[in-house]
């Protein structure tokens, strides 16, 4: 599998703090099923920002502290970028990094508890510029909770989701398990990630989690939300596969059953 998702690069944001560190979490992603982890920082508006040489150069140390300590892991750079409304005139300025520094995806944070009113406008302006954003885990957006309507509508236009594995353990409590439940059941995830800021406490957490997923996509999805999605990503192309969002019928059938009752089976 690949990883779109992690914050293992040390001492850069608030996930790992050592190499030392870094190297366990490594290991465990790996034992796992993790063969390429994309490392992405948090990136934020600030005059200080974490800049993308110093992400490419911290990339680099932990590639080779890696293969030194032989672990079969290929690390990429990336970053995991908070919404702000010049987010397009920054990857344009080229203080931005995409996912694996490709030029064509950019992993894309809300804040937890709403949607920015100008979020629709930077999704677009990416989009101008021909990038695809990637929203991370929005399952764990209360906004998106309350509505996720927003997330049929988003996908229509070309915006694609990341959910985080651990949320389907019940990591970040039970609005944002049962999101990403239904989120998963309306083909409403194009990739999976880890999100890992450190050791996770059980070492089954991610095969569980991924089984999960299994039940209720099935296997074929789970490759392409966890392998063939994440490969497009690293090779700048387009996803495969048809995508078909159902907006105006899960609307329709909005006012006869209640939206929540759309997803269950
Ligand atoms: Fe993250």
């Amino acid at each position: 599998m690949i990883d779109i998702h992690n914050h293992i690069l040390p001492g850069l944001d608030d996930g790992s703090k050592s190499m030392e560190e870094t190297l366990a979490i490594v290991r465990q992603l790996y034992k796992a099923g993790f063969k390429t982890l994309i490392a992405t920082p948090h990136v934020l508006e600030e005059r200080d920002f974490l800049s993308p040489r110093e992400i490419l150069e911290t990339t680099e140390q932990v590639r080779k502290c890696v293969a030194e300590a032989g672990i079969p892991v290929e690390i990429l750079p990336g970053s995991e970028n908070y919404i702000f409304p010049d987010l397009a005139k920054w990857v344009r300025d080229e203080k931005l990094l995409t996912l694996g520094n490709t030029g064509k995806y950019l992993l894309v944070e809300l804040p937890m508890l709403e949607i920015p009113q100008y979020t629709e406008q930077v999704f677009f302006d990416l989009q101008v510029q021909g990038l695809t954003p990637v929203l991370a885990h929005p399952e764990r957006n209360k906004g998106l909770i309350d509505k996720p309507e927003h997330l049929l509508n988003w996908a229509k236009k070309g915006i694609l989701f990341q959910l985080n594995f651990r949320s389907l353990r019940g990591r970040y409590g039970p609005g944002s398990q049962e999101l990403a439940e239904i989120m998963l059941r309306s083909h409403l995830v194009h990739f999976i990630g880890s999100d890992a800021h450190r050791i996770s406490q059980g070492d089954t957490t991610y095969l569980e989690a991924l089984q999960r997923v299994e039940e209720i996509v099935g296997e074929e999805r789970v490759k392409e939300v966890a392998m063939e999605n994440p490969q497009a990503v690293l090779a700048g192309e387009a996803l495969m596969g048809e995508r078909e969002y159902t907006f105006n019928e899960l609307h329709r059938r909005k006012k006869r059953n209640g939206f929540w009752s759309l997803f269950r089976r």
